[in-house]
């Protein structure tokens, strides 16, 4: 049909109509893709639109994930660039990047960094955060709406390193409860520490050469577990995760280590068992 159509074009008297058709032709040819959205100036599809987080809100969030030196921080939606700005400016952080959709976004988070003269460490991307590799950073910031904090969660607990601190302003996490939760000037903004996996059977080897059977369930940050040793078997007490950082209690032996994949090691704590490992089954 539209090579017929076609082919007809060389029709004398005619060529105001046929080379509208042809036009129409070029641009609904299959495959071709001659007009992106994107080409033709309309606005990208963003999953929410823009509102920034008052100065003073940056501010507390990036206090409540003590950004400090060596932070990297991600912000997914970064808008006009405040919390990257700030987090270099204010917190010194090694390096912070935004990532948004919409590049007029992208444009004035570039030119706040340059006039704050921070452009070398505060840097802007623009794309699809959802498309996005974000694992890098030791601190991520958002303020977008709860379903999409709910498909980030599986993506944050998977792939960003235990120990990462992610804030989000207004929206929580469903069931992942957050670690701290402040309101600030009405309102909200919340932390979570991205807990180590931990859930399972683990073998470990005390200093004075006894073996424990160490059986811990996890729900996010909330462990809960028992222990057998020489047969007995016994609650673990005052049991705790936070990021990579472990702790419970065996009878009367304090236990304070540091989770590595498949590996537990001890943290040099006063109070604490000294000179033990565990390995995951
Ligand atoms: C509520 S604003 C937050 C801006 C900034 N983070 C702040 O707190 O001031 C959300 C931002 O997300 C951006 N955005 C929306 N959908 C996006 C997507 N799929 N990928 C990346 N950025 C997106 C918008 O352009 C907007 O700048």
């Amino acid at each position: 049909m539209m090579s017929s159509i076609c082919g007809s074009f060389a029709q004398p008297g005619r060529r105001t109509l046929w080379a509208t058709i042809l036009v129409v032709c070029l641009l609904t040819a299959p495959g071709i893709n001659w007009w992106s959205a994107s080409e033709a100036g309309a606005s990208p599809q963003l999953s929410v639109i823009y509102v920034p987080t008052p100065e003073r809100l940056v501010h507390r969030m990036l206090e409540m994930a003590e950004v400090r030196e060596d932070d990297y921080v991600i912000d997914l939606g970064s808008g006009d660039g405040r919390i990257v700005v700030a987090a270099v400016r204010d917190f010194n952080a090694r390096a912070a990047h935004g990532i948004d959709l919409d590049p007029q976004r992208v444009a004035e988070g570039r030119e706040n960094a340059r006039r704050a003269g921070v452009e070398d460490r505060a840097t802007f991307e623009e794309g699809d955060l959802f498309e996005m590799d974000f694992s890098e950073a030791t601190v991520l910031t958002m303020y977008l709406l709860q379903t999409l904090n709910l498909r980030l969660r599986p993506v944050i607990l998977e792939t960003m390193r235990p120990g990462t601190r992610v804030v989000s302003h207004a929206f929580n996490m469903g069931d992942w409860e957050p670690d701290q939760h402040e309101v600030v000037d009405g309102r909200n903004a919340y932390l979570w520490i991205v807990p180590a996996q931990v859930q399972g059977r683990w073998q470990l080897s005390t200093a004075d050469g006894r073996e424990v059977t160490l059986s811990l369930t996890q729900s996010y940050q909330n462990i809960s577990g028992h222990a057998v040793v020489e047969g007995a078997s016994m609650d673990l007490n005052d049991v705790n995760l936070r990021g990579d950082e472990i702790r419970f209690v065996i009878g009367s032996d304090n236990y304070v280590g540091r989770v590595e994949g498949d590996t537990m090691v001890p943290v040099q704590t006063s109070g604490a068992a000294q000179g033990w490992n565990a390995r995951r089954n």
